[in-house]
């Protein structure tokens, strides 16, 4: 039930759309499944959840993905006693009604279980962190229990974009800043011209000064500190040539948290759509299901290169509003993760003319745009491209999300920001409200993303170092890529498409009838099935195709 798995078309017959993913199946079973959750006794609509055999869970396409090429290098507040309101008198009260020892009563069965959980945690797989994942920290454990056990020295996580765990060095521009900011009284002393560059010691003042409590260990304002949301707006400005406003960003706590965010914003129930690209990132259809809406799959194209065709996109539009959903927002991953292509220009303008001509908003998922290798593409934000068109906030709404993590290899520190524009100020006010839950999102990332957006120029006494280190950040990349395509297009059984953007390689494989037995075998799909043969073979973590989603589009040989 947890696993979502791409529909065979037959397999699924009591849903109204022939080519519906599983995902959005496996939504409407859940929301059809309990009394609770049942049909609704408005529109009496509501289906038994479709019967998925075995072969169901068979992908037809085999797809091994995510080969990270960074293998590069080496390798309670106290409690108010006195007169209190309602709420602190109702608990005062409680706290000293004495219990009968005979009243009390013990109930042995656990309060929470995994069945009695919320059921839309239990129907959502975020693959990266998954089944591979444990299996591979299974294997960790018996190489430090039994040295020498395992036909290798260590385990390659590939599971996930994590650069520095692979090996990325920081960039010395932010860990210089960071540090200063963190122990201002460094500013002030003669030693720190000695082991800082002036120009990170002017960056920290500038920081440090800007921030209300000149100091980093305070909560800030919800959407980040005013003058960190300037200068992200600033660099907006700069990179697009259209103007930013510091109100329109808000600083997270890395990408995830504003796609997170944003969900909870437009979902309102299950009648509510987003449409999200196939093969995606899981944090997606994650997210959608989590927060209680539908997911409505479109397919992107592996024989045009993973290209979005427009046609595929208005097709699920339409099937899934004669479903009877509201569609409310199409997701956008430019570069794409994980097939790596990077939308051209003209493309771009289709997607947003039809996001506008549709009443779409338009979540631009923006956090691989460092990370161009194909000399022929350029990254263009989906808001430049808008306002190259001459649409403005009344035409289309648009969120932008980046981060740190991708692009400069700090995805621990969680940095990252959302522009959000299009959207009326009372709307902008209940994302600030939502946002406040989390209070804040954490200083050093807010820091950060500022750096990113405004490195240091030409000119600048760190400059050369920054531009150094980043352009070998890059080449590397490159180098990789290449040489990773070349090994995939080079193997018995595997193609692969060439990578243009990202972080990742997402070759095909046609296995061979006997292995596809042996999964069946074992009760897991091909594409798991070598996954966990090729970590327990080699100690390399990559994810299954089938954890991204991947619709088939060929038969399995
Ligand atoms: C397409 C995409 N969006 C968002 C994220 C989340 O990134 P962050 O670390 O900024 O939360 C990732 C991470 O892999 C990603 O690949």
């Amino acid at each position: 039930m947890a696993c979502i798995l791409p529909a065979d078309r037959t397999k699924f017959s009591s849903c109204p759309s022939r080519d519906r993913c599983a995902v959005w199946a496996s939504v409407r079973g859940l929301h059809e499944a309990g009394p609770r959750l049942g049909p609704d006794a408005r529109t009496g609509r509501g289906r038994a959840p479709p019967k998925r055999t075995p072969s169901a869970e068979l992908p037809e396409h085999l797809l091994i993905p995510s080969l990270l090429l960074t293998l590069q290098s080496s390798r309670s507040h106290s409690r108010s006693r006195s007169r209190s309101g309602p709420s602190l008198l109702v608990s005062y009260c409680l706290s000293l009604s004495p219990v009968p020892a005979r009243a009390m009563s013990y109930n042995k069965s656990p309060s929470i279980t995994a069945e009695t959980i919320n059921p839309r945690v239990k129907i959502f797989n975020y693959a990266p962190c998954g089944e591979i994942l444990k299996h591979a920290e299974r294997l960790e454990q018996e190489m430090e229990e039994n040295p020498g056990s395992l036909p290798f020295q260590e385990i390659i996580y590939c599971n996930l974009g994590n650069p520095q765990v692979l090996g990325q060095p920081p960039l010395t521009f932010f860990r210089e800043v960071l540090s200063l900011c963190d122990n201002p009284t460094l500013l002030n002393k003669d030693e720190a011209c000695a082991l800082f560059s002036p120009c990170s010691i002017r960056r920290a003042r500038r920081i440090i000064n800007s921030i209300p409590s000149k100091d980093t260990g305070g909560y800030t304002d919800s959407r980040g500190i005013k003058s960190l949301r300037q200068v992200v707006a600033d660099g907006i400005t700069a990179r697009d040539g259209f103007p930013s406003k510091a109100d329109d960003i808000f600083l997270t706590d890395g990408a995830s948290a504003a796609i997170n965010l944003l969900m909870q914003i437009l979902i309102r129930s299950h009648e509510d759509g987003i449409l999200s690209p196939l093969p995606e990132y899981p944090l997606y259809s994650a997210s959608i299901i989590l927060h209680g809406g539908t997911m409505v799959p479109y397919n992107l194209t592996e024989d045009n290169g993973w290209g979005l065709e427009i046609f595929e996109v208005k097709r699920c539009l339409e099937e899934a509003r004669s479903a009877g959903l509201t569609v409310r927002a199409m997701v956008v991953i430019n570069p794409g993760n994980p097939t790596g292509q990077v939308l051209s220009i003209t493309n771009q303008e289709e997607i947003l003319e039809f996001c506008r001509k549709e009443g779409l908003v338009m979540l631009a998922d923006e956090v691989y745009q460092e990370n161009i290798y194909a000399e022929n593409k350029k990254f263009h934000s989906f808001k430049k491209v808008a306002r190259s068109l001459g649409y403005d906030e009344k035409d289309i709404s648009i969120v932008s999300f980046h981060s740190v993590s991708m692009s400069y290899g700090e995805s621990g520190r969680r940095g990252g920001y959302m522009e959000v524009t299009g959207f009326a100020d009372d709307v902008k006010d209940q994302i600030c409200k939502v946002a406040s839950l989390t209070i804040c999102p954490n200083i050093a990332g807010q820091i950060l993303i500022s750096l990113a957006m405004d490195p240091p120029k030409l000119g600048d006494e760190s400059f050369e170092l920054f531009d150094d280190e980043k352009e070998k950040i890059r080449l590397s990349f490159r180098k990789h890529a290449k040489t990773l395509e070349k090994a995939f297009s080079s193997m018995e059984g595997v193609s692969c498409n060439n990578l243009e953007g990202a972080l990742y390689l997402f070759p095909r494989l046609h296995l061979p009838s006997a292995a596809i037995r042996a999964a069946e075998s074992k009760g897991v799909s091909p594409d798991t099935f070598y996954a966990h043969c090729l970590l327990d073979a080699t100690g390399i973590a990559v994810v299954p195709g089938s954890g991204f989603h991947q619709v088939s589009q060929a038969p399995h040989e």
